[in-house]
């Protein structure tokens, strides 16, 4: 393939630099657009054919239904690696040692006490307010109680900041949950494993002794590594564009949590479940929700199903139908969704409109019923969702601040009004 591509605008050429990457993606490189054409910029709402970065962290191939972290398959990490493993990996590019993953392990430890001024602002919410709300609010307020960890201009500033937040985050989950149950606030165990300790601070009864649950324990596991890292998705772009502006990993992660919220981002994991609990309430007739989806008239829309990326199986979706399957079997739960959600994808998957659209059933579709069999309340899930995303933001953040990108900020069309004179109000 040539090295360079030419673009004819009003007759007159123009050459720009053709860049492959390693999995021989190629990209069309217009950083001298606006300079060599006298100020024409690209279009593309939606950035669906925009490359906004170069990154070494993720590989995604959604024809093929391909998901790597730094070339280890998301199949073979859901099965063989733990949580933190994934996170170091993702983080600092390689596997740890022995060594290193305790290390790790030990200064997030280290770093897992939250400032006890903190359960102030948890109790100051109401029982009502969304948990999303909550934890974007708590993950900022971080920067105020650690104002070292908003300049970070060297690797050791870096990781301290790193490890303070991978200490402190399952403590504010947690907390967002106590809350809204109205349970004591907990700091957990520091005996035990990372995800081991979520659970506990999440499940722990102030009148009871906490009893461990392994198949718990490895679902969580699985359900946060296959969540881990997805590379320039909305949340990830967000946390990537705040922290260009050199604002500090804690505030550029509360604005990504803000942008996971939305129901066509990390929010659909709740609102899947609120439509299955919705055709279950309306006698399971998944049928006419499918014929919903498919009207233009209606906002309806399939939760669970679709995906930028994604035009055939979303490979994380494959492993937690599996997951959903013997998790629910494992704790002899029956639950009705699982076969309405099973009813609708098998519909689906034979239905001219979504064969034709390619749209598959994508990760949120399986995971809301596995949090559901776990006990976490449904809005809760994007909170599970954004605890699973937190090294991938992190690892991108970082990228972004080594590679030295320059802020991002994007150009315009115009197409408002032309210059006009103001009229006082008395004669409008
Ligand atoms: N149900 C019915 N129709 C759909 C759906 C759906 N879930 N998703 C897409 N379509 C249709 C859409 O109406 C459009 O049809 P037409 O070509 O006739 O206008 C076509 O498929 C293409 O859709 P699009 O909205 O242009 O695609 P997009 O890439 O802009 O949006 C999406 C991707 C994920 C926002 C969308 O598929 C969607 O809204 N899905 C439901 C919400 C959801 O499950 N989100 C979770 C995404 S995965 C987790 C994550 O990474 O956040």
């Amino acid at each position: 393939m040539s090295d360079t591509t030419t673009l004819e605008i009003n007759g007159k050429k123009h050459e720009f630099p053709l860049i492959t990457g390693t999995e021989n993606e190629v990209a069309i490189d217009i950083k001298s657009l606006r300079a060599d054409t006298n100020g024409v910029i690209t279009l593309d709402s939606g950035y669906k054919n925009t490359g906004s970065c170069k990154s070494a962290i993720t590989f995604l191939d959604g024809e093929k239904g391909i998901l790597r972290y730094r070339g280890y398959s998301i199949e073979e990490l859901a099965e063989k690696a733990d949580f933190l493993e994934v996170a170091y990996l993702l983080i600092f590019g390689e596997l740890p040692t022995k060594e290193q993953n305790e290390k790790f392990h030990n200064d997030i430890k280290a770093q897992s006490l939250v400032d006890d001024d903190i359960r102030k602002i948890v109790d100051a919410f109401p029982k009502s307010a969304h948990p999303m709300g909550i934890i974007s609010s708590l993950t900022s307020a971080l920067t105020a109680f650690n104002p070292s960890s908003v300049n970070v201009n060297s690797e050791a500033d870096m990781y301290n900041s790193v490890v303070r937040i991978l200490g402190k985050f399952p403590v504010l989950v947690s907390w967002t949950l106590r809350k809204k149950q109205g349970l004591p606030l907990d700091y957990g165990d520091k005996q035990l494993g990372y995800v081991e300790n979520i659970l506990k601070m999440m499940f722990q009864e102030p009148n009871a002794c906490y009893v461990q649950n392994n198949i718990l324990v490895d679902t969580l596991d699985k359900l946060l590594i296959l969540h881990a890292d997805h590379e320039q998705n909305c949340s990830t772009s967000t946390v990537r564009i705040v922290g260009s502006s050199h604002a500090g990993l804690f505030a550029s992660l509360s604005a990504g949590i803000s942008a996971l919220w939305g129901p066509l981002h990390g929010g659909a994991n709740q609102a899947v479940l609120e439509m299955l609990e919705a055709i279950k309430e309306d006698g399971g007739d998944t049928k006419k929700y499918m014929a919903k989806a498919k009207d233009k008239n209606d906002p309806f829309r399939l939760m669970g199903f679709g995906h930028r990326v994604y035009k055939n199986f979303d490979p994380r979706a494959k492993i937690l139908k599996k997951a959903a399957d013997e998790v629910l079997g494992n704790l002899g739960i029956e639950d009705p969704i699982l076969e309405i959600a099973k009813g609708l994808e098998k519909e689906a998957l034979e239905d001219k409109y979504f064969v034709d659209r390619k749209l598959y059933p994508n990760v949120d579709f399986y995971s809301g019923i596995i949090y559901r069999a776990m006990g976490i309340p449904t809005d809760m899930f994007t909170v599970m969702f954004a605890l699973g995303r937190l090294p991938g933001w992190i690892a991108q953040w970082r990228e972004m601040r080594l590679n030295k990108e320059p802020i991002g900020r994007p150009r315009q069309l115009y197409i408002g009004a032309t210059e006009r004179s103001f009229t006082p109000v008395e004669e409008r």
